[in-house]
């Protein structure tokens, strides 16, 4: 690929890269660092591919000062990296632990020295176990105490770091972790999957609150809301659609952008949406005005009819998330399995802004793909298949500025190879590769393609 085929941004659009705390911090339990609920349920078994843990991770903790300088080569404007709650709370609660702070203070400061503006997730998904003990994020107290840990991290931070997001992918939370129960807390749950769904974002309107109490710049939360498409053309799998979208997406969009609770959701749940876990006032507090909304993006999902067979309303839920599983087999798969259709990107973010008119300025805080990188013979990794990945969402995001829709930035996803969930350290989504024996980095190609598209992007910009 020549620079005549890098895409073309406007003018002050941000470039960035992004990881999360459990992902490559490892460090598990230094500096008074509590167990989260992903500790736990790595050491369940069966739970993780391969039995990993994050324990060691990428030891980011310890080679933060090595992951910048990283970032600083590559010329990104921006880092998006996590918080661990477990380390600023241990338990969950109470004053701060100084030791953690001093480590995001550490690499805020060192990012800051290399010019590249922090973005501070608070969420991702690394819940203090103490907090799960008492019913996690089923219940409301899990959300109040997230806005305290939030008023912690400001106070600390806040002076230096301007780009905040509350939490990331919410539905991962609910869906995922209480309903299929494919991550941490791995239950499977209809109703309490539901409240949790609700109290993230009470948790996430409490934490707008007391970042804007702090002064905070920029706010936002990141969701991840798919491109449906039904399998057929019939009214079974449209319907289906519809209860993927109430599931995906509009638990969360409606809420926090239409001032509504999904319009389709007893069709979707039945008697799980019971509501009782809403109090009056809640759409006020979710709905408080963002700068932001943060969007991750790697794949459509097609969507077909399948009844339930689960005759237990308890855990319709977890049906439905399967059911909106199955895919298209027309195209080429990642090793995550995902579907490559970069045009439905445009097509998402153009819905989008078309449902919700006043949806605020895009930042894509995610988009990246998983490949079976190897190391060839002269010592390189030449991942052509993620470059043309890169490539090619890139293009398809440009196309959806052109057609309208005000996207502010990108983050690739993700700086490094790292501890990728419930397939533990298989799969592969950095653009700098990690050998999990020696802790060594190693820039691949994609990091390469990345940087020259950078600078093509800034030589345009300023000729
Ligand atoms: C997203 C997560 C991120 C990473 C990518 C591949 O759902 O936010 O941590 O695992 O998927």
């Amino acid at each position: 690929m020549t620079s005549h085929d890098f895409p073309r941004f406007p003018e002050g659009f941000t470039f960035g890269a992004a990881t999360a705390s459990y992902q490559i911090e490892g460090a598990h339990d230094a500096d008074g660092r509590g167990p989260s609920i992903w500790d736990t349920y790595c050491r369940e078994p069966g739970r993780v591919l391969n039995g990993d843990t994050g324990d060691v991770a990428c030891d980011h903790y310890h080679r933060y000062r090595e992951d910048v300088a990283l970032l600083a080569d590559l010329g990104v404007d921006s880092y998006r990296f996590s918080v661990a709650w477990p380390r600023i709370q241990p338990t969950g609660t109470g004053p701060a632990n100084a030791a953690g702070l001093d480590f995001y203070e550490r690499l805020v400061d060192e990012l800051l020295a290399a010019d590249i503006a922090p973005a501070a997730t608070l969420y991702h998904w690394d819940l203090p176990q103490a907090l799960e003990d008492r019913g996690g994020w089923r219940v409301r107290e899990t959300a109040e105490r997230f806005a305290e840990y939030t008023a912690l991290v400001v106070e600390r931070l806040g002076d230096r770091v301007d780009r905040w997001i509350t939490l990331n992918e919410p539905y991962c939370t609910a869906f995922v972790g209480y309903a299929i129960g494919r991550h941490a807390p791995g239950t499977r749950e209809g109703r309490g999957a539901l409240a949790a769904a609700h109290h993230l974002l009470v948790g996430h309107g409490l934490a707008v609150r007391a970042l804007r109490a702090a002064g905070a710049q920029e706010i936002g939360i990141t969701l991840n809301p798919d491109r449906l498409l039904p399998a057929t053309d019939t009214d079974a799998d449209r319907a289906a659609v519809r209860r993927a979208e109430t599931l995906h997406n509009a638990v969360w969009l409606d809420p926090l952008f239409a001032g509504r609770y999904p319009e389709h959701e007893a069709e979707t749940w039945g008697e799980l949406a019971d509501g009782s876990y809403r109090r009056d006032g809640d759409l006020d507090l979710i709905g408080e005005p963002l700068d932001f909304v943060g969007v991750n993006y790697y794949r459509p999902t097609t969507v077909a009819d399948a009844p339930h067979t689960d005759p237990d309303p308890a855990t319709r839920t977890a049906v439905d998330v399967r059911a909106a599983e199955s895919m298209r087999d027309d195209v080429r798969r990642t090793t995550m399995g995902w579907p490559v259709v970069p045009d439905t990107f445009t097509d998402l973010l153009v819905d989008l802004v078309r449902r919700y008119p006043t949806l605020p300025p895009v930042i894509i805080t995610e988009n990246g793909s998983a490949e079976a990188d190897t190391v060839a013979a002269d010592g390189r990794v030449h991942d052509t298949d993620r470059v043309a990945y890169l490539h090619d969402h890139l293009t398809a995001l440009a196309a959806a500025i052109e057609a309208g829709v005000d996207v502010r930035g990108y983050y690739v996803w993700s700086l490094l190879d790292n501890f990728e969930w419930a397939y533990g350290y298989d799969r592969r989504f950095g653009i700098v590769r990690v050998d999990y024996d020696t802790l060594e980095r190693l820039p691949k190609d994609s990091y390469r393609w990345y940087r020259s598209m950078i600078e093509n992007h800034r030589k345009e910009s300023h000729p």
